[in-house]
């Protein structure tokens, strides 16, 4: 276990820097506030919040619905509602434990984490599948690392291959971490398992095949080159091995199989060591093959990363976007780069990014193939940077010339690749640039543009026509979906009260996941929204009555001795009563908290959506919220109060018509009552107190 006051100041210092930790992934950009609302109103200007937005990374977003609030250390995302502070965004993002994530962000932040110095081996850490997986294959990263440069078998054939055959400088070959596997047959297994890694891991990564049945277990990789695949934060989830050999019947490349780690289509080839330089550069090119990605960095073009040798996935995609929206497809020239070049545009094009294509041909136009691989190594990188300032051509150019050139003397196959270039087109999301490129394939193909037009017409309206049925289809779904427990709340607070609570549909969301069956978690969830936002805010200020919010919360709950079968809210709670000074309870007290579900809960609770944003007062102004936050936190208390008391009459009245069906007598009968009767003078009262009928008539 990590020292608790090492993790709190991880927590902390990475709330802080919450920016920086989601900016690792996630493009974010200031958001601008609207204030014109105030304006009007003639009311003072107050100081906006700093926030920060971006497209979701955890459902299919376009909107940036996705908000960054670094002084509360929280995100939110509007639409898919996930929320939470540094930790849980890492935990989410990487599938990563808690500890994994605590670890990640140590690192990230230069805080130290004492290691575990009783000699247990990493692999028996208490951490989650994941990281179990994770540690195994870091730990052959290292092992193909030393067997590189520090085995005989290593240094004589694995290290001249990639120092005489590839030309990988030293530090090329450390960049990439590249390495060696050994001819053993199962030296590996045998070398992880004697450091305490569990073969069920071993298994898991696919670095080891185990046959039950012949009773063995070999390696995977042996006798080959090693390229790890890493993921954006440069931790090794797979391998691709090279035979330094091309023999018949031997696959050239082998790679890890797909595992809980790696998932091919959301990967690509080198985009730890590509993506600032992707950032910075606002471009990327996307080879084919590792090689290709190396050699290319190694001549000082860094914003490179491969597919390798698949075709384009959305994940792949959605990966580049995070870090560029432009995109060189750089591929042979041969039969099979052509036709790769071609599918990754449509791919790169309906995802909205822009798309360039390069391809490389012999300079003595002979059939030699040529990879990127070979051509930065056989010229300097001006002349490779002149080559591709020269030959790079949009996707127009270059899908509508390959096919005039394919289809010449075939008028048939001539309109299907009208057909074709159009659908491509078609994909482009602003009319402008359509307009130009169908002027563009016009002139190339020598066509009429008025019939390329007519096409694309065409195409646009069979393509609105079907994205609006799968509209009407996801929006039926949804409505239906959200139909519950939205009528739910609203049957219980009345929008038309003078003080009326209006929330989303979705503010009950947050509590869907929780205990089964809560009958107070709407009041729980209006109730701790406010307790953890203005915790320390001083209420009914000048009467008796006055305190700060927690304590008014405090003693409310005390005076019910109301305890919640959702044990999240009673810790939050707790978390205010542990407190050695109330007076530094904050927020962020609750979202810095060592449990991250806790501190996951607390910033929901933050999130604006929640916001009961406006609120018609007693004279039909609209108040922000937190200039009513007195009135706000006694209704909620209120509304909690009368569900307690009805629920008690509720259960009074079922005794006693239990007790008449059992014919009991008068006096008992009596008793009940006149306990039914109590609770309805308290009732009455209370509804008095909070304004009239409406809490009474909602039952
Ligand atoms: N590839 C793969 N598995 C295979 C074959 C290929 O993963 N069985 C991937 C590798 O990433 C490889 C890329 O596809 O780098 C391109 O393969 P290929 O064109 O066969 O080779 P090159 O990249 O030219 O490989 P090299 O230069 O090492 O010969
Ligand atoms: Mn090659």
């Amino acid at each position: 276990m990590i020292d608790e006051s090492i993790v709190k100041n991880i927590i902390e210092t990475a709330n802080e820097k919450i920016l920086e930790v989601v900016s690792d992934f996630v493009p974010l950009s200031m958001k601008r506030h609207n204030d014109d609302d105030d304006e009007k109103k003639g009311r003072k200007k107050k100081e906006p919040i700093t926030q920060y937005i971006g497209c979701c990374p955890f459902h299919k977003d376009n909107t940036s619905s996705f908000i960054v609030t670094p002084i509360y250390g929280i995100y939110n995302c509007l639409s898919c509602g996930k929320s939470g502070n540094a930790v849980n965004f890492v935990m989410e993002y990487e599938h990563l434990t808690f500890e994994g994530a605590i670890k990640y962000l140590g690192e990230k932040f230069g805080i130290a984490i004492p290691s575990n110095d009783n000699g247990a081996p990493a692999a028996e850490l208490p951490n989650g599948e994941y990281e179990n997986m994770s540690s195994v294959v870091d730990f052959a990263c290292k092992t193909f690392q030393k067997n590189l440069f520090e085995t005989e078998e290593g240094q004589s054939i694995a290290l001249p291959y990639f120092k005489q055959k590839r030309e990988f400088s030293d530090e090329t070959i450390k960049t990439f971490q590249l390495g060696y596997s050994l001819e053993k047959s199962d030296a590996f297994t045998v070398q992880a398992l004697a450091n305490g890694y569990k073969l069920e891991y071993l298994e898991k990564t696919g670095l080891t095949i185990v046959s039950q049945e012949r009773g063995y277990q070999s390696d995977r990789f042996r006798g080959r080159v090693m390229f790890p695949i890493h993921s954006i934060t440069g931790k090794v989830i797979a391998f691709g091995g090279r035979v330094m050999q091309e023999r018949e019947n031997v696959g050239k490349y082998l790679n890890s199989p797909e595992s809980e780690l790696y998932h091919k289509s959301d990967v690509v080839y080198g985009i730890y060591q590509a993506k600032d330089e992707m950032r910075s550069k606002n471009h990327c090119f996307l080879v084919e093959g590792y090689a290709d990605v190396i050699s290319m960095h190694q001549a000082g073009i860094k914003n490179v990363i491969a597919s390798s040798g698949t075709s384009l996935t959305d994940g792949h995609i959605a990966l580049i976007k995070r870090f560029t929206n432009n995109i060189t497809l750089l591929f042979d020239g041969d039969k099979a780069g052509i036709k790769a070049a071609m599918r990754g545009i449509d791919k790169a094009l309906s995802n909205g990014m822009n798309v360039k294509v390069l391809l490389l041909a012999p300079d003595d136009g002979s059939n030699v193939k040529v990879d990127p691989d070979s051509f930065v190594r056989s010229h300097s990188l001006d002349e490779v940077l002149e080559y591709i300032k020269t030959h790079e051509t949009d996707f127009i150019k270059f899908k509508a010339s390959f096919l005039v050139k394919e289809t010449q003397r075939d008028p048939l196959r001539r309109s299907e690749a009208i057909k074709d270039i159009i659908n491509t087109i078609a994909l482009v999301q602003d009319k402008v640039t359509r307009d130009a490129y169908v002027r563009e394939c016009a002139s190339i193909m020598q066509m009429s543009e008025q019939t390329l037009f007519d096409v694309l017409r065409d195409k646009l309206i069979a393509d609105s026509l079907k994205r609006r049925d799968e509209i009407e289809k996801s929006q039926h779904q949804t409505r239906f979906q959200e139909y519950s427990p939205a009528a739910e709340y609203e049957a219980y607070v009345d929008p038309n009260s003078p003080t009326a609570i209006t929330a989303t549909p979705t503010a009950t969301a947050a509590t869907k996941n929780t205990q089964p069956k809560n009958p107070y978690a709407n009041e729980e969830q209006m109730l701790l929204r406010f307790f953890v936002k203005y915790v320390n805010k001083l209420i009914f200020v000048g009467t008796e009555n006055e305190s700060t919010l927690g304590e008014y919360v405090i003693k409310a709950l005390a005076s019910e001795n109301y305890e919640s079968v959702d044990s999240n809210f009673n810790k939050m709670i707790q978390c205010y009563i542990d407190a050695e000074d109330k007076t530094t309870v904050k927020p962020q007290t609750f979202i810095n908290t060592t449990d991250i579900e806790l501190s996951q809960k607390a910033a929901a609770l933050m999130q604006d959506k929640y916001e009961l944003s406006k609120i018609h007062n007693k004279y039909s102004e609209v108040v922000p919220e937190e200039e009513m936050v007195d009135e706000l936190i006694f209704r909620v208390i209120g509304e909690l109060r009368m569900k307690l008391l009805l629920n008690k009459i509720k259960d009074l009245t079922t005794k006693m018509q239990t007790l008449e069906l059992q014919g009991a007598n008068n006096e008992s009968l009596n008793n009940v009552l006149e306990e039914i009767n109590y609770w309805n003078t308290v009732k009455r009262e209370l509804s008095k107190i909070m304004g009239g009928e409406r809490a009474v008539s909602n039952i």
